[in-house]
């Protein structure tokens, strides 16, 4: 259709990866949209991608920049951290809004929108969190939705977070009614308050306790609770960092029944297990995130529940702390070491060589977990996670061939380690484009800084 025109830039002879296609083709962009797929297109700059993979670029949905926790905050801010994700390929991020208690949400909502603008390297939104149940916060909701932002995350856990099951129906009633999606991490705060509280007098004061105050029964009845709730007030529901077989079952029942409600894993949970809380010199306290890394047994029936679709997303919950200055300050009690590790450059290799490279899930697959279904969720499609005739021109340019050895030097997040130290991937991103522009080439980032745009999202009818 468009065979004739001169694109701005063609990425000539790729492999293009869809949701449900692998075609050989020319991709043409115009104004940093995506213009025309087809053969033989002809472009001012040509870019070949032969041999490569070329992609949507990717989504993370799940990540948490400059976060302040009691003690800390995280250590990647907007800048270091978009810029780390734009060099593992992903291209838009989704973070939190936490509104102190009492605060507006609207104002926190510019609040954190200030801090962001013309620092990301990368598109990105936010998501509401709703840690209040009082009029003033119901009333805000759907002020909300109208400034573009469309999830509301909640808690189970967590003191100044967590909502009690009363304020979570409101809430959750709430949102349904004017067509938010809510996102909730769920674990039983009473189990793991009183897992925490034996292990502390046992004098178990070490990261290897930390999986303990946390079982999987914690995760299993909070994602069970949520999953009915969300049923009563018919609000859709997505259930973030599903790190048991127990979560992601329920996610499976519940869609089974016919509820709007999705699951999200990470790459930690699907790779790693509770083995590495053990690590010498307090090494474990890498690891510390909430909810735990778990059994060898949940790593592979996450992989299964993603590869038949039970879970739909891999986000990153994205949270580093240094190992040296943050996680390592309190040695004498686990629980005040900083939750949360890092991952958001890494995410989009890793599920490649693990997920696709290793027959756990196909290409297509790989490309719906990471950039489609997010975007679609999201209510960030078709501009996102596509390549389709008017879509951002968002894209990776992925080799297969490429190897690489993940180390904290390697990667750029601000971070003192990686928890995928060592790991051997086969398949690397080499071109990041966003909205048209190389932002990243060769692994050196060459797009212009703070280019990252703040991106409206809308309901959606499920
Ligand atoms: O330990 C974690 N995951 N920290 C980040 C906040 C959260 O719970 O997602
Ligand atoms: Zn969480
Ligand atoms: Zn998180």
């Amino acid at each position: 259709m468009n065979g004739g025109m001169l694109h701005d830039l063609v990425i000539r002879d790729g492999t293009l990866v869809t949701v449900s296609e692998i075609i050989q083709a020319d991709l043409g962009i115009q104004n940093g949209k995506i213009a025309t797929i087809g053969q033989g297109l002809k472009g001012k700059d040509i870019l070949s991608a032969r041999g490569m993979l070329v992609v949507p670029g990717a989504i993370d949905t799940h990540v948490h920049l400059e976060m302040p926790t009691p003690a800390t905050v995280s250590s990647d801010d907007w800048r270091s951290g978009t810029m780390a994700a734009a060099h593992g390929g992903t291209t838009t991020v989704i973070d939190f809004v936490e509104p102190e208690a009492r605060q507006s949400l609207l104002a926190a909502l510019q609040q954190r929108k200030a801090q962001a603008e013309g620092r990301a390297a990368i598109d990105y939104s936010l998501h509401m969190t709703l840690s209040q149940a009082d009029e003033e916060t119901l009333a805000e909701i759907p002020k909300v939705l109208q400034e573009g932002i469309s999830s509301f995350k909640v808690y189970t856990v967590y003191e100044g977070l967590r909502l009690d099951d009363h304020g979570m129906v409101q809430v959750l009633a709430e949102v349904s009614r004017y067509g938010g999606l809510v996102i909730a991490h769920a674990e039983n705060e009473a189990i793991v308050r009183h897992a925490t509280q034996a292990l502390l007098r046992a004098g178990k004061t070490g990261p290897e306790s930390h999986p303990l105050s946390r079982p999987a029964v914690a995760e299993g009845e909070a994602v069970e609770r949520m999953l009915s709730l969300a049923e009563y007030t018919h609000v859709p529901i997505l259930i973030v960092h599903v790190s048991t077989q127990r979560g992601a079952e329920a996610v499976g029942r519940a869609r089974r029944r016919g509820q709007t409600a999705f699951g999200e894993t990470c790459p930690q949970y699907l790779l790693l297990d509770d083995t590495a809380y053990s690590q010498p010199d307090f090494g474990g306290a890498k690891f510390v995130c909430s909810p735990p890394l778990r059994k060898p047994e949940d790593n592979q029936f996450l992989w299964k529940a993603l590869a038949e679709g039970e879970v739909q997303t891999v986000g990153t919950d994205h949270c580093p702390f240094f190992f040296v200055g943050q996680k390592d300050l309190e040695r004498g009690d686990f629980t005040r070491i900083p939750s949360g590790i890092p991952g958001i450059e890494a995410r989009f290799a890793l599920l490649y060589t693990f997920g696709v490279q290793a027959g756990r899930i196909s290409l297509n697959r790989w490309v719906e977990a990471c950039c489609t279904a997010p975007a679609r969720i999201f209510g960030l499609y078709p501009r996102k996670g596509a390549l389709l005739p008017g879509a951002d021109a968002d894209l990776v340019l992925f080799d297969p061939k490429r190897t690489v050895t993940l180390t904290a030097d390697f990667l750029h997040e601000n971070v003192d380690y990686t928890p995928y130290e060592g790991l051997k991937l086969q398949g690397y991103p080499v071109l990041t484009l966003l909205r048209g522009e190389v932002l990243v080439r060769e692994g050196e980032f060459i797009g212009t800084q703070g280019r990252g745009q703040f991106l409206k999202r809308t309901t959606k009818k499920w």
